[in-house]
């Protein structure tokens, strides 16, 4: 499947930093950061304006065979934006309200298929750091490196309330934690790619460690795969 580059999975619950960590150890490998999390959520947002039911299976393959996701990178911002269909959506996918949708849509069979291909399509380029529920159970068994990231409820919750603050949308710290805690639930127990530790994944407990601990911790995991 990984036929150009090193695949570096990054899986865990929602709120704990797998993001930001995998952004953060992309860049200093210079390697791409692919946020599946963010395709998903591109999906939902895409659902939402045009109504999508998931429950109408007919208009749940149209709107697929309608959506094209793509990641650019901003020069100015120097971060990655996710687009859909040609626009920025990445501030809109964020949004609480994407949030408390994008579960149900990214438990559809149909919806994970079209997005599995599409990653495994994208780490094709060449040597990636991907993020997301089911990348090493499923979307790349065979990754050179496994990380499950972990945190408690608590700290994730504040944590996610901090970056939604400072994007300026103000949210109640106990809906958070409530919207965290259900999508953990539905993204554990759905049929197809449930959210699972890997056997042979690494677990780190961010919990107590700052970012910067966090990014070394992984890219001494990576070092040690060329040692
Ligand atoms: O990483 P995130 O919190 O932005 O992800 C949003 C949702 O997308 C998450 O609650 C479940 C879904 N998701 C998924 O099902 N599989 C992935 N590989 C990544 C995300």
């Amino acid at each position: 499947m990984a036929e150009n580059g090193i695949i570096i999975a990054i899986d865990g619950h929602s709120g704990c930093g797998k993001s930001t960590t995998a952004k953060a150890v992309a860049k200093v490998l210079g390697y791409t950061y692919i946020d599946t999390g963010a395709m998903y959520r591109a999906v939902t947002l895409y659902f939402m304006r045009d109504n999508v039911s998931v429950e109408n299976a007919k208009a749940v393959a149209q709107a697929l065979a309608e959506i094209r996701i793509d990641f650019k990178t901003d020069t100015v911002a120097q971060t990655r934006m996710t687009y859909l269909n040609g626009e920025n959506v990445e501030n809109e996918i964020r949004q609480m309200e994407v949030s408390q949708h994008v579960s149900e849509v990214s438990a559809l069979p149909v919806v994970r298929q079209t997005m599995v291909a599409q990653q495994r399509q994208m780490a094709r380029q060449g040597s990636v750091v991907m993020d997301g529920r089911d990348i090493g159970t499923y979307v790349f068994p065979d990754a050179a490196l496994k990380v499950f990231m972990t945190a408690r409820p608590a700290v994730r919750a504040q944590r996610r309330m901090a970056e939604l603050t400072a994007k300026g949308e103000h949210v109640d710290l106990a809906a958070i934690r409530q919207n965290l805690e259900t999508r953990d639930q539905i993204d554990s127990t759905r049929q197809k790619n449930p959210l699972k530790k890997a056997e042979d994944a690494i677990e780190i407990d961010t919990s107590d460690l700052t970012f910067g601990q966090q990014v070394k911790q992984v890219l001494s995991l990576v070092q040690k795969l060329t040692d």
